[in-house]
């Protein structure tokens, strides 16, 4: 088996002196997209942060590329070989398209690997961001987080807003960086586009983890994951192993 790229151990996390998430763990693979699940406030977005050093970790270990990181500062940690496309992240409007990403750009990283990515900005180099459309500034960010060549990238719901056409193109373009053997991980509110790109699937309820294992086995099943984001009696063996739902818990 690859060793993982990313690796969380027993991680939890506060936000504002509260803790949010608990007991975290779970790795992400090289040239795979690892996909996190869960409902508005489960914990996705702590979670990430808690990762990329923008939020507290309060015990546990983070690992990569088997180095800690938990402990490092947010910058250390990016040039390390993290790369955060936050929740709500925008472009430089007023700057093009190519000053977006250079600003971005640190280390070796070529924009031609973000130009062959996305021809769509190759065309609009000098453009400003602010005149593109929404998936093509979220191509931008993507590129952003792409210009330093890292070897993780955590992605927090790239699709807001977007028609589901273009989430389609974004999530291809996912698959494609996971070929160039960056591991992805990869947050999104299109629970099903994610897991048809995604290899191992964990959702988050609560700031824990209810389940952990392939996306094929939840890929189609609507019922399975309402119940896995908000609670209920389980439908299988596994779920019922992850723990209690919450509507059962004491
Ligand atoms: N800055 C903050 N200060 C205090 N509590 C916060 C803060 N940000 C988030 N929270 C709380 O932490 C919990 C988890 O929020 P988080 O944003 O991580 O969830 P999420 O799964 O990313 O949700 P969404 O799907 O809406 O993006 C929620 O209960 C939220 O209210
Ligand atoms: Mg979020």
């Amino acid at each position: 088996m690859t060793a993982p790229a990313l690796a969380l151990e027993g991680v939890s996390v506060d936000r504002a002196e509260v803790p949010v998430i608990h007991d975290v763990s779970l790795d992400a693979a090289p040239g795979a997209v690892t996909v996190i699940l869960g409902a508005n406030g489960a914990g996705k977005t702590t979670l990430m942060d808690g990762i990329a050093g923008l939020a507290k970790v309060k015990s546990g270990a983070i690992r990569l590329d088997g180095t800690p990181i938990e402990k490092m500062a947010p910058y250390r940690r990016a040039r390390a070989g993290l790369g955060y496309v936050e929740q709500a992240r925008t472009t430089f409007r007023t700057l093009t398209v190519e000053q977006n990403l250079l600003v971005s750009q640190s280390g070796g990283g070529e924009l031609s690997t973000v130009y062959k990515l996305f021809p769509e900005l190759d065309k609009r180099r000098n453009l400003q961001a602010g005149y593109l459309s929404g998936g093509e500034q979220q191509m931008v960010v993507l590129g952003r987080a792409l210009v330093s060549e890292p070897k993780v990238v955590l992605i927090d719901e790239m699709s807001l807003g977007l028609a589901p056409m273009v989430v389609r193109r974004l999530m291809t373009t996912i698959g494609e960086l996971a070929g160039m053997g960056i591991a992805v991980v990869l947050i999104e509110q299109f629970a099903n586009l994610a897991l048809e790109v995604g290899t191992q699937a964990h959702v988050l309820r609560k700031g824990g983890v209810v389940f952990s294992g392939p996306c094929a086995e939840l890929r189609g099943d609507d019922e399975r994951l309402h119940r896995l984001y908000f609670g209920g009696p389980p439908l299988t063996t596994a779920d019922r192993d992850a723990g209690p739902a919450e509507s059962e818990r004491p």
